[in-house]
């Protein structure tokens, strides 16, 4: 097992990274503040992962929450449902909430602990690789608005993470993939061994190989952890986690949630983003090629949606949390393994590149 620690003085907590944690009460049973322990999973988790985890909190008095599965339940009604559970239950503030799922779990789960009684603990056993390599990390937590992808929110950091390798057997391979889209994040913005690593290693990451996944599980971590450290509230270098990412959620809001996987709208972000970069002159054709390339490698989509056309997006990109006063603003890569703060976009520029995309592209 590996442990990565995210250092934010009292809201310092633990990543746990190995086989067969989620079940092992002796490691992180410590974190629960009370007999009083609600599961917060969905529909799809439930059966494979629920029992077990109930037993072995046997001493506890345990109760869950299932909601649907899919991003178009990440609502705040589904909060709601978190929050009527735990009123009926009468738990009270030193309640804990696990969060047994994926991203979208992880995200609705510390909402609601951030909220209940103006913040109670949560424990993030996140279930797919994306969750294990990002959202669980760092205490991003919301909901999504019909208007706008992750607009209502707090940040609230839980009490430990634990990432289980294990879980990700039953994880299919679209999901593995998207998972993927945020571990070649870090190595393009900050790890240029690391993305150096993933070029070599994809083929074994998409085979499952564990120990490829442990060490590409650690250093997402690692990275992520750094960032958060420097800057947990997002007024600096946090804001660079979100490559790709303005563009990603304009195509998740604009094909509707659930249509494209966060993970793959992020992929296709990535490669806009990129070209944005080469606009600016910071990145060669080569190394935009390149980029294109991995995400492909790791059986990701890298255009949009043809019915993306420049003008949605960019009426979508204007509601995102990194804008100011209006205006749009973008991480782009000054190099591969360096990305620069968010800068405000060039309209120009902007639509150059979402229109370079509308063609095929042929790598
Ligand atoms: P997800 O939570 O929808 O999970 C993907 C699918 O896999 C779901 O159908 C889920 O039920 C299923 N699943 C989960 N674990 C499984 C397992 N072990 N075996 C089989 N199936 C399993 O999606 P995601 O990719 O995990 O997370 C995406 C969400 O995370 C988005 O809402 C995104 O905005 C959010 N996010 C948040 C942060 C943050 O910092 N908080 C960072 C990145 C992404
Ligand atoms: N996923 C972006 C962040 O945590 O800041």
């Amino acid at each position: 097992m590996k442990t990565v620690q995210v250092d934010l003085a009292a809201r310092s907590y633990p990543i746990f990274i190995g086989d067969n944690l989620y079940n092992n009460i002796a490691l992180w049973g410590h974190f629960i503040k009370s007999k009083q322990v609600l599961i917060v999973t969905n529909d799809t988790v439930a059966p494979l992962y629920l029992a077990q985890l109930e037993s072995c909190l046997s001493a506890y008095n345990v109760a869950n929450v299932i909601l649907p599965d899919g991003e178009q339940f990440k609502t705040l009604e589904s909060v709601n449902s978190i929050f009527e559970k735990l009123l009926i239950l009468q738990f009270g503030r030193n309640a804990t909430i696990i969060a047994l799922g994926g991203g979208v779990i992880g995200d609705m789960a510390g909402f609601a602990a951030a909220c209940y009684q103006r913040g109670i603990a949560f424990i993030q056993i996140p279930t797919t690789l994306l969750a294990q390599v990002d959202s669980s990390v760092g205490g991003k937590t919301g909901v999504n608005h019909v208007l706008g992808k992750n607009m209502i929110g707090a940040f609230y950091q839980p009490q430990c993470v634990i990432a289980d390798t294990e879980v990700l057997r039953t994880l299919d391979d679209r999901q593995l993939s998207a998972g993927l889209a945020e571990v070649i994040k870090y190595g393009l913005i900050r790890d240029l061994a690391f993305f150096e690593w993933l070029e070599a290693n994809m083929a074994a990451l998409l085979a499952r190989d564990k120990s490829a996944l442990a060490f590409a599980i650690e250093r997402s971590c690692l990275n992520k952890a750094q960032v958060v450290t420097e800057d947990e509230f997002e007024s600096g270098v946090r804001a660079t986690l979100n490559l790709g990412h303005t563009f990603g959620h304009a195509i998740e809001t604009g094909t509707g949630y659930g249509t494209y996987l966060h993970g793959e709208a992020v992929a296709i972000g990535t490669c806009l983003a990129a070209d944005a970069s080469r606009v600016k002159g910071w990145l060669t054709d080569a190394e935009v090629t390149r980029i294109e390339r991995i995400f492909k490698a790791a059986q990701l989509p890298i255009t949009p949606p043809p019915e993306m056309q420049v003008s949605r997006f960019l009426d979508l990109m204007a509601v995102d949390k990194k804008n100011v006063d209006g205006d749009i603003r973008l991480i782009l890569l000054k190099k591969i393994g360096e990305a620069a703060l968010p800068m405000t976009a060039d309209r120009t520029s902007l639509a150059q590149t979402l229109e370079n995309y509308g063609r095929i592209r042929t790598i």
